[in-house]
């Protein structure tokens, strides 16, 4: 899809860093003139904000795997119709902490291999891709501890096993090598400015081609 506008995302796993990361970009971007719009998944229109309401509290039971993936994507569609598009047409970046990818990875394999199914209705309904994708890349272990130490944890995260971590992250992974052309893989481990300094770089240099 072409635009006149640069569509990041931020992708990993929980608690790798990435809203911290999203948002330190937004902040370097803004202060360089340029036009930032900041947004996340599931959310980021008043609608998709009602959704994720729906599909982050309750049970981990609560929806079926089909169901989720329909519930993710139709707050994705709103998102893109009332915020990412609309952003990206007048020339600004847009920031989205998470996005597709990240129901190929959590819709499309934590429970049983659904990643078929999130890619045709992606195609059908969605259809847009980031122009660069950042993934977080650490240890779920050192994750863990990072979000354990929060006053407030996510209640799905809670839920979340480290196994369910690892396989998340060897997901992304793959999905980096997938989409090569896109993705940007830094590693999350080391202190915040030292990472924020390499997304300003994978940045600066779709900013400038
Ligand atoms: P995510 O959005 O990926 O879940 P956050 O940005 O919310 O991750 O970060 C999770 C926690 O780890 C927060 O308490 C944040 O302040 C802290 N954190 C983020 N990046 C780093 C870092 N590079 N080193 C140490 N702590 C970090
Ligand atoms: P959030 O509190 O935003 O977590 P984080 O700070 O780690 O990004 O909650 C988002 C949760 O929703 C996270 O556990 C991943 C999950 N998720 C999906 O399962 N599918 C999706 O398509 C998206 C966008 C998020």
């Amino acid at each position: 899809m072409s635009h006149a506008g640069l569509f990041i995302s931020f992708e990993g796993i929980d608690g790798s860093g990435k809203s911290t990361q999203a948002r330190a970009l937004a902040d370097a971007l803004q202060a360089d003139g340029h036009q930032v719009v900041l947004t996340r998944e599931p959310g980021g229109s008043p609608g998709a904000e009602e959704i994720r309401a729906l599909v982050l509290q309750g049970d981990a039971d609560r929806w079926s795997a089909e169901t989720e993936i329909l519930l993710f994507t139709a707050a994705r569609r709103d998102h893109l119709e009332r915020t990412i598009l609309p952003a990206l047409k007048a020339g600004k970046v847009v920031i989205c902490d998470r996005f597709a990818d990240s129901t190929r990875m959590y819709q499309g394999l934590s429970r049983g291999d659904l990643r078929g199914v999130v890619d045709d209705l992606h195609a059908l309904m969605i259809g847009v891709e980031p122009d660069l994708t950042i993934l977080i890349d650490m240890d779920p272990a050192r994750s863990l501890d990072r979000a354990l130490a929060q006053p407030t944890q996510d209640l799905r995260f809670e839920s979340f096993g480290e196994d369910l971590q690892r396989q998340m992250r060897s997901g992304f992974l793959a999905l980096a090598e997938e989409f090569s052309n896109r993705f940007v893989v830094i590693d999350g481990t080391r202190g915040i400015d030292d990472v924020a300094h390499d997304v300003q770089a994978a940045v600066a240099a779709h900013l400038t081609s």
